[in-house]
């Protein structure tokens, strides 16, 4: 795996303010940034594309990881667009495209590296036949699509089954991962949590992003 790391979710943070705000994680102790990128009809929301992560990528200026969390159909139209504007990792969904294969040596040929994720209602086998191809496996907790939901205890399982059969590759939860539910997913063999409003919402988000962090300390 490549590290132990926090990634904030920017999706409830000040909008208006991203900048500073991904600025204002980075000197908490965030390991990488997780860039959520929705645009209809995949899930009902819309985010910011390719030029705010251009913009993001020069205002930041100490090389941080982007994590492009693509919660669109159609994900093969912003591979491109989103290298191009400095995206490091590209985390597509598995049910909103018809060739994953195809898709994932596009994201390598554009350097970047290569998320496959999957829905609450998605079994991790569809993605198994995939797991030697790609970089990290994001298994959601929650529907994606907003913040502040309910983590979803029964994904762990799945969690646990990735990482029994595939030990070098990154698996990342997302949704409603906080100090009272990171444990679990640590414990399952995820090595990239993400976490929102618990780190977004808090005074004081170096205590949280470094509680959350010790859960690898068991
Ligand atoms: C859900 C997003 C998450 C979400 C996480 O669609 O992918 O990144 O913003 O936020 P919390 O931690 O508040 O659930």
């Amino acid at each position: 795996v490549s590290g132990y790391k926090i990634g904030p979710s920017i999706l409830n943070s000040y909008l208006a303010n991203l900048g500073a705000e991904c600025l204002r994680m980075l000197d908490s102790g965030a390991g990488y940034l997780h860039l959520n990128v929705s645009f209809l009809h995949f899930v009902p929301n819309v985010t910011f594309g390719h030029p705010v992560v251009e913009s993001l990528q020069k205002q930041l200026g100490q090389d941080p990881f982007f994590d492009m969390h693509m919660m669109v159909f159609r994900p093969e139209q912003w591979v491109k667009p989103m290298a191009v504007a400095g995206a490091n990792q590209y985390t597509f969904h598995l049910e909103a495209t018809e060739n994953p294969g195809t898709l994932i040596k596009d994201i390598r040929e554009n350097g970047m590296k290569v998320g496959l994720a999957i829905k609450p209602g998605t079994t991790v086998e569809y993605l198994a036949p995939w797991a030697n191809q790609i970089d990290m496996a994001l298994v959601m907790t929650v529907e994606p699509g907003f913040g502040g939901q309910k983590f979803m205890e029964d994904m762990i399982p799945k969690v646990h089954w990735l990482r029994t059969q595939f030990s070098s590759l990154d698996i990342e939860v997302d949704g409603g991962v906080g100090p009272d539910t990171v444990h679990k997913c640590a414990e399952a063999g995820a090595n990239m949590i993400v976490s929102g409003s618990a780190i977004m919402r808090s005074e004081d988000p170096i205590s949280v992003i470094s509680l959350l962090r010790n859960c690898w300390d068991y």
